[in-house]
């Protein structure tokens, strides 16, 4: 019994660091992604990214068919749920749509060499630990299902914007 009281005071300063902690997790924007993910070695996520439409998600909302849907289209938080994720977390984010911590979590404790070399130190630290296929598509539907009244087939979707690490 007298070991006990200090060991939930221990527990509960754990849990008040831990929860400190993962406060501290902020969203940095992709440009701080690029310089570890360009390489052809390292699967070259961030020019994937940059090439295709998720990173100009916030830019459509500026043309003419979107101005068709809404006139407020750029300043409607309606639209910028999906297609600017990021801008109620970081406004300086908007404009970069569907960054890539809008699918792996806030990167400020996770984007360090250390963590990210260790899968259980970068979920702990805010990424987000995909387990299955089925994780991954469940992502996707929370901006895919049912969008604009378009079909949307996963499997390849997911083919065209996947961007894996090589095999060694
Ligand atoms: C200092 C370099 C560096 C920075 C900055 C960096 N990464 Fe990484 N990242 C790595 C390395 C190294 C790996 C591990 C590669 C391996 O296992 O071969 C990795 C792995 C990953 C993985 C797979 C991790 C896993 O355990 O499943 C994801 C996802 C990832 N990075 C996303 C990001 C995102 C998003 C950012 C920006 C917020 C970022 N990284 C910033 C170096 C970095
Ligand atoms: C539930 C998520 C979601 C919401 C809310 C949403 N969009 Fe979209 N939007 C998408 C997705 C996903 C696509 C891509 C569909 C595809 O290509 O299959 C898309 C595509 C578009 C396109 C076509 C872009 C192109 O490349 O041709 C325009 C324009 C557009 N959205 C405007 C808007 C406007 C304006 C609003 C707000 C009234 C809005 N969207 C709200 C998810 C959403
Ligand atoms: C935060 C919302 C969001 C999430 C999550 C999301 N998407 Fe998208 N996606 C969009 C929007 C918005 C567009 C349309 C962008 C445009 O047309 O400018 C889009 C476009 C696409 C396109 C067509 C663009 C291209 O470059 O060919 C594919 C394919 C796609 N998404 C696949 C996926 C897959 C696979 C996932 C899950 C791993 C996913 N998306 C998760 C919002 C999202
Ligand atoms: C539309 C959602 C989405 C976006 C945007 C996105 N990713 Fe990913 N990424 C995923 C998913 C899903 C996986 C597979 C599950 C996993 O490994 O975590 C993945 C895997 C990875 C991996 C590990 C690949 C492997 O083989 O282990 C790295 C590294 C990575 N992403 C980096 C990035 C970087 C850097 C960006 C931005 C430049 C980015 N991702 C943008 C959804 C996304």
């Amino acid at each position: 019994m007298k070991k006990l009281i200090p060991m939930l005071f221990l527990m509960a300063a754990l849990v008040f660091v831990f929860n400190l902690y993962s406060q501290d997790a902020t969203y940095v924007g992709a440009a701080k992604c690029k310089m570890c993910h360009k390489s052809e070695k390292q699967g070259e996520q961030f020019p994937k990214w940059e090439s295709r439409k998720h990173s100009k998600s916030f830019a459509v909302l500026s043309t003419d068919a979107a101005k068709e849907i809404a006139a407020d289209a750029p300043d409607n938080p309606e639209c910028l749920k999906c297609h600017a994720p990021l801008a109620d977390k970081n406004a300086e984010l908007k404009a970069e749509g569907v960054g890539c911590e809008a699918c792996h979590g806030p990167g400020s404790a996770y984007k360090k060499m250390t963590v990210m070399k260790d899968h259980a130190q970068a979920v702990t630290n805010g990424l987000i630990d995909y387990k299955s296929e089925d994780d991954i598509k469940k992502q996707c539907l929370t901006c895919h299902e049912g969008a604009h009244d378009k079909p949307f087939d996963f499997a390849a979707a997911w083919e065209k914007v996947k961007h894996p690490i090589p095999e060694k």
